[in-house]
């Protein structure tokens, strides 16, 4: 299953990557059905019923993913219009939706109402005055849940960091009791939850079983006041391995979760895992364009660059590179792998040991999270297509952008 060589060739499920990059061209997203699956399975086979997993859209938002996912059932962690009508068309259902994002507009309130979501999740006192006055204007009570910063060290990246009080996210502990009373007080709010993310690529859950404990600490205060919280949404962050680290096993860490709420009654707890789901499951094909000696270092440059991929240029990110096909003749030198993007911090990787010639393709691993979502247009590059396998067969789930799709809706002068 998943990605693994066989006669040499890395495959994608049964499908050999080499051809699908002769097929469709490079840069290419490749994501394997049935890794995904799995990796919602891992996750829903551990979870306690009453239960609520929302997959956390902005990881992987391509409308193929989330129509796999929907049909195992998944909710939906959103943090704009955008992303809800993607769930939407995608079949996913508009009650397991949870809407997050500091700065929601008015106008996006209302699609969230009309569609009948799940749940809010507010993140400042402003935001809930906001909604309270769009949900009386459409006459219905807003489902509201409160995001609540912990202040616990997450240990990861300070970009992707998302729980310390010096983040720009949820209301502070200091002041989240007060928030949840006033959201009590207004009358078209109607407060159901609680929730936090910590951060995200987290390998030790330590700091999500701290989080809890805070939490829950919370909840209890809240409904000894008559405030009755009816969920914990943890968020989501649980990392991935990409290079040899070792990541969480998730059945412990539910485990470890579903033990700490028992001590509240009638709890439902969610999650809004991202990466944990699509991040192994995909992978850029990349084509070797040109090998270059330079004086103090060699370089191989490549066609996919920070446009399609930006998490090593954005956050020093260390994704795996492969040789598509082993053992080709060529020898494994040590390159900077660089893209054609015109910026000095456009690079797959730094110093890695490689086998591969002009012409070759190479996987960069791990790129299911985070990857396509993130790629622009910069330099005027069309975005590149992905593809979905299943078993021996793979479907095109997005075409590759043409060069007209670069000046859509511009206009000369008249
Ligand atoms: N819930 C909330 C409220 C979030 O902000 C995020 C991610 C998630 C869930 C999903 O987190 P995950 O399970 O994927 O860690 N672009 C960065 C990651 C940014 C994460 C932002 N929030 C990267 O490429 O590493």
């Amino acid at each position: 299953m998943s990605f693994h060589y066989e006669q040499q060739q890395l495959r994608a499920e049964s499908v050999v990557l080499g051809e699908l990059a002769q097929r469709f061209g490079t840069p290419l997203y490749v994501y394997s059905k049935a890794l995904i699956e799995a990796n919602w399975r891992a996750f829903s086979e551990h979870w306690p019923s009453p239960h609520q997993l929302c997959y956390a859209v902005k990881a992987n938002s391509n409308l193929a993913v989330l129509n796999v996912l929907a049909k195992l059932g998944a909710g939906f962690d959103i943090v704009s219009v955008g992303e809800l009508e993607r769930v939407i068309k995608a079949g996913g259902e508009a009650k397991k939706v949870v809407f997050s994002g500091v700065a929601k507009s008015a106008a996006e309130m209302a699609t969230a109402l009309n569609y009948g979501i799940g749940c809010f999740n507010v993140e400042s006192v402003a935001e809930l005055h906001r909604l309270n006055e769009v949900a009386g204007e459409h006459g219905v009570q807003a489902p509201v849940s409160l995001r609540v910063n912990p202040n616990v060290d997450a240990q990861t990246h300070p970009y992707i960091a998302t729980g310390l009080r010096a983040n720009k996210f949820g209301i502070a502990m200091e002041q989240a009791a007060d928030a949840f009373r006033e959201a009590a007080s207004l009358p078209n709010i109607n407060v159901i939850g609680a929730d936090c993310h910590i951060g995200s690529q987290l390998l030790n859950t330590a700091p999500f079983l701290d989080a809890a404990d805070i939490m829950l600490n919370l909840i209890m205060e809240l409904r000894s006041e008559g405030i009755e919280i009816s969920h914990l949404d943890m968020g989501g962050g649980v990392g991935i391995a990409y290079q040899q680290e070792q990541s969480p096993d998730i059945g412990a860490y539910l485990t470890a979760l579903r033990e700490r709420c028992e001590r509240v009654d009638n709890l439902t707890l969610m999650l809004e895992p991202g990466r944990a789901i699509v991040g192994n499951a995909g992978v850029l094909l990349t084509k070797v364009e040109y090998l270059k000696p330079g004086s103090e270092k060699q370089f191989m440059l490549v066609d996919a660059g920070m446009n399609d991929l930006l998490r090593p240029s954005l956050y020093q990110a260390w994704h795996d590179i492969k040789p598509v096909k082993q053992a080709t003749g060529a020898s494994s030198q040590l390159y900077d792998v660089v893209g054609p993007v015109c910026e000095t911090g456009d690079f797959l990787g730094h110093a890695r040991h490689i086998a591969a010639e002009q012409g070759d393709i190479l996987a960069v691993m791990n790129a299911g999270a985070y990857g396509f979502t993130m790629s622009s247009n910069y330099n005027s590059r069309p975005r590149a297509a992905e593809i979905m396998v299943s078993g021996a067969t793979a479907h095109v789930i997005r075409e590759r952008e043409t060069l007209q799709d670069l000046w859509k809706g511009e206009q000369l002068l008249p």
